[in-house]
């Protein structure tokens, strides 16, 4: 069982009565509503459209999907039903590309039926257990990162972050926002520079959303500002997740943080990472084997579907960008905070304890 954590839990995504109960963070801030599906495809589809979002939460939603897939499969024969199981479980590690915990929660969701033997009614059990354990699993992940990497913010902190890495983005309490909102619940004084985050807002709608629930103070600001704001304040770090974590620490995160990490070396600002080890992707050497994730162009140009440019334009639309391993003060992970050459302290932190 997990550890008690130092915020309360947002209610992210849960499992009640044989369904999946996510809370849609595309009607956050303004309303919350929630999504009650038994139905995998709804799933995939709240993934998709960033209903649920964030590393860590996507790959739970992808766990729990494979449980509601696996629950709808008639047949009673394994091998059959395994069959139909592992194409449906791919069209769900499908839903997006680039953050690798969704791929590797769907990697533990298929093992566990290739290696099985029993009935279908037992393999089903078994998968909800482990979709479980992959749930308290990130949320021990989150709690442990968040005491890591509060030792690294002073009293009386100017910090900067960028998209949504709270509460929202994982089961648990967050990975970057987690270990602000950890070094303000231990007494810390401490301001977030909140980027808005465009194109869509995850900053400006979800972290001030989850900040002002822990009284946590903060100011946002447009993306375009963080410049100004490390010129003209003195910034103690920025902490910023991960989507993906090349083997030789190369970051893959919303766009615009690769922006953050350039500005900061210039500002002399430390610039940490902050991720589970879910989010290592120990396969790929370097950012360049990061794919990255290309959205709708209406997501650059319509704000709540109201078009707000002319129509029939090219649009850029890269949800994500990497940044080079040597821009990283650090990576903040549940054992500790690993340091430049990552190759070798992410390797010590996987063979941790
Ligand atoms: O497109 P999103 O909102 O899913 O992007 C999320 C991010 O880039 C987060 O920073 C990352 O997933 C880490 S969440 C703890």
């Amino acid at each position: 069982m997990y550890k008690k954590t130092l915020i309360p839990l947002t209610p992210t995504i849960e499992w009640i009565d044989s369904r999946v109960r996510l809370i849609d963070q595309t009607k956050l801030p303004l309303e919350e509503e929630y999504i009650e599906t038994d139905d995998y495809h709804v799933v995939c589809d709240a993934i998709y459209r960033l209903a649920i979002r964030g590393a860590p939460a996507i790959g739970v939603a992808g766990a729990y999907a494979c449980v509601l897939a696996a629950n709808k499969i008639d047949e009673t024969e394994l091998d059959k039903f395994v069959k139909i199981y592992l194409e449906k479980a791919d069209e769900i590690g499908a839903t997006r590309p680039t953050a690798v915990n969704l791929m590797w929660a769907v990697k533990q969701m298929k093992d566990r039926a290739t290696s099985f033997s029993g009935s279908v009614g037992d393999l089903k059990l078994a998968l909800l257990e482990l979709a479980h354990e992959i749930r308290e699993d990130d949320i021990d992940r989150c709690h442990n990162l968040g005491l890591h990497g509060a030792n690294l913010i002073p009293d009386n902190a100017n910090v900067i972050t960028i998209c949504n890495t709270g509460g929202l983005a994982t089961s648990g309490i967050g990975t970057a926002l987690g270990v602000i909102q950890y070094a303000h619940a231990q007494g810390k004084g401490l301001k977030v520079h909140v980027c808005e985050t465009r194109p869509l807002l995850q900053g400006a709608r979800l972290n001030t959303w989850e900040l002002k629930r822990t009284k946590t103070p903060f100011t946002l600001m447009t993306d375009s500002m963080a410049a100004r704001t490390m010129e003209k304040i003195d910034i103690d770090g920025i902490f910023v997740g991960a989507d993906r974590i090349a083997a030789n620490g190369d970051t893959a995160n919303k766009i615009g943080t690769y922006s953050l990490a350039v500005l900061a070396k210039h500002h002399g600002v430390p610039f940490y990472v902050a991720a589970p080890l879910s989010t290592v992707d120990y396969d790929i050497e370097s950012g360049a084997d990061i794919p990255v994730e290309e959205r709708s162009p209406e997501e650059v140009t319509r704000i709540n579907n109201v078009q707000f440019t002319v129509e029939d334009i090219e649009v850029t639309t890269p949800a994500f960008d990497v940044t080079p391993a040597e821009l990283i003060r650090g990576i903040i992970t549940e054992k500790g905070v690993a340091k430049y050459p990552y190759k070798d302290s992410l390797k010590e932190h996987r063979n941790a304890n």
